[in-house]
């Protein structure tokens, strides 16, 4: 095995490179609080805001740092325009469910822009369209559907043939009145607020344990306990799992690619496609004459094959299609989907009575994070929005809509347990392992997670994942071991980077 070539541009997200870092306390002292929320993204930290703003007290732990986790690698769209959706949602919803869905959805784009405008945080909210498209002629009615579907539900749609990007589209849907910010400079801002408003906020604090009664009690790494009358988990994918959702919920992952481009020649709306393996294109202010453009797709499963190549397929198609200098900037964003397309945010499980879960969002975190915000803190508070019930998670038992998708999840899963998934990153031994490079070995009957650094140094760990045991796999282009069960992460070695894993893999003496 050998390493790849450079990958163009710095392997970090815009939204980071340009906001500062956090350094909140660790939680290392027992507490209370009316409000524990888990997960310090979009959804965590919507929910605590607005919770706070209502009066409650309300603590936030989060693993790692504030908004650095999913909100911070995002493409940070605020729409309601989420790809084909309304035709689908009107057919399996009804027109009813596809209304909710509509008015929910542009409400959280209309909550954010003016809760930033609100705490005078300078965001760079702007308010382009939203356009869905395709360039296969053969595609055109199902477009013209979706464009009637989405005006019904109440969004200002239309069928278009014409765009301001500077290649040809066949068929594309425009939604007007959306939005796009700098997710960080925004999550940063409301983390502010949270704090003078009362409310504690914990970095570097893993919750391990919740019990549930009255009150909650959550428990930290670190030994802390939190008693709370009420608990949100908002931790992307679920740290726990008290209704199996990890059967209904498949993560994805996405690349990034941005460059700056001449403002005259930049795109002014928001753009996706699912051709092509999926694009997505926006853009961001930079200086006076240029903007950056921000390229997502080659969507993918994590685990599942090294990101190099699609790295580099994504990266050619921006130079391809746009005027654009030199790539600046590239990373990944992961997103959960849910079998039947709408998120899961509401009571955790059918017997919960003060545990409440959102997650599930597809690639459509940010105003799928502030819709569960203001809809979980509604349910706290004991209001009942009349679209609860659209993303109610206990849906899901009570249909077999569902089946034939969850059916296929779940045998995908049990085949990566058996790991005939991933014999690309296996090899014989140790030794066939390049600098840079990273493989699953079977060493004395049990298969290792080694990768070699460039100084040639092994590291190895266990290569079953801490969550339910699958086979994790090697990606060499972001330098993670990744399971394509749920979608964990873990550092070279062993550690989290993403979960619902909370467990490091265990180090291996080889
Ligand atoms: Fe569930 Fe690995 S993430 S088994």
């Amino acid at each position: 095995m050998t390493s790849h070539d450079e990958l163009p541009g710095t392997a970090e997200s815009y939204w980071m490179a340009t906001t500062t870092s956090t350094d909140k306390p660790r939680l290392d002292t027992d507490a209370a609080a009316d409000v524990v929320v888990v997960g310090a993204g979009m959804a965590g930290l919507s929910t605590a805001w607005e919770l706070a703003r209502a009066g409650r007290s309300v603590v936030v732990l989060e693993a790692d740092r504030i908004a650095a986790g999913v909100s911070g690698y995002t493409t940070a769209k605020l729409t309601a325009a989420h790809s084909l959706i309304y035709e689908r949602l009107s057919r399996t919803r009804g027109g009813e469910g596809a209304r909710h869905y509509a008015q929910s959805q542009q409400a959280a784009v209309e909550r954010v822009v003016s809760v930033a405008e609100e705490l005078g945080v300078d965001c760079d909210v702007e308010r382009p369209s939203a356009l869905t498209f395709t360039t296969d002629p053969q595609q055109r009615a199902t477009f013209e559907a979706e464009a009637r579907a989405a005006a019904e539900a109440g969004l200002d749609a239309h069928f278009v043939t014409e765009t301001d990007l500077p290649f040809p589209v066949r068929a594309a849907v425009k939604v007007a009145h959306q939005a796009q910010f700098h997710p960080r400079k925004y999550l940063l801002a409301l983390a502010d607020d949270i704090t003078a408003r009362g409310g504690l906020i914990h970095e570097q604090t893993r919750v391990t344990g919740l019990s549930e009664g009255s009150p909650c009690k959550v428990t930290t790494e670190g030994g802390a306990t939190i008693t709370a009358k009420d608990v949100v988990v908002a931790t992307h994918y679920p740290v726990f799992d008290r209704a199996l959702h990890f059967a209904r919920l498949s993560p994805r992952r996405e690349l990034v690619v941005a460059a700056p481009i001449p403002a005259d020649q930049a795109p002014k709306h928001m753009y996706v496609t699912d051709d092509m393996g999926k694009r997505s294109v926006r853009t961001a202010p930079l200086d006076e004459s240029r903007r950056l453009l921000i390229v997502t797709g080659e969507s993918f499963t994590p685990g599942t094959g090294d990101s190099h190549e699609r790295f580099l397929r994504l990266d050619r198609w921006m130079h391809d299609h746009f005027s654009v200098g030199e790539t600046a900037y590239r990373w990944a964003a992961q997103d959960n989907d849910v079998s039947d397309g709408v998120p899961l945010v509401g009571p955790f499980h059918p017997g919960a009575r003060h545990v409440y879960v959102a997650t599930g969002f597809g690639g459509w975190g940010m105003s799928g994070g502030a819709m569960a915000g203001q809809l979980l803190a509604s349910l706290v508070t004991g209001a009942q929005p009349e679209w609860a019930g659209l993303y109610d998670p206990r849906r899901l038992w009570s249909t077999l809509r569902e089946a034939p998708a969850l059916l296929k999840q779940q045998v995908e899963v049990a085949r990566h347990f058996v790991g005939d998934r991933v014999k690309t990153t296996h090899v014989d031994s140790v030794a066939e392992i390049a600098p840079g490079s990273g493989a699953v070995v079977r060493v004395e009957g049990r298969r290792c997670a080694v990768y070699r650094d460039e100084d040639g140094t092994a590291h190895a760990v266990s290569a079953r994942c801490t969550h339910l045991g699958c086979l994790v796999s090697f990606n060499e282009a972001e330098t993670a071991w990744e399971c394509p069960c749920h979608g964990s992460r873990f550092g070279i070695d062993g550690e989290v980077l993403h979960g619902p894993a909370l467990r490091p893999l265990s180090p291996r003496d080889i």
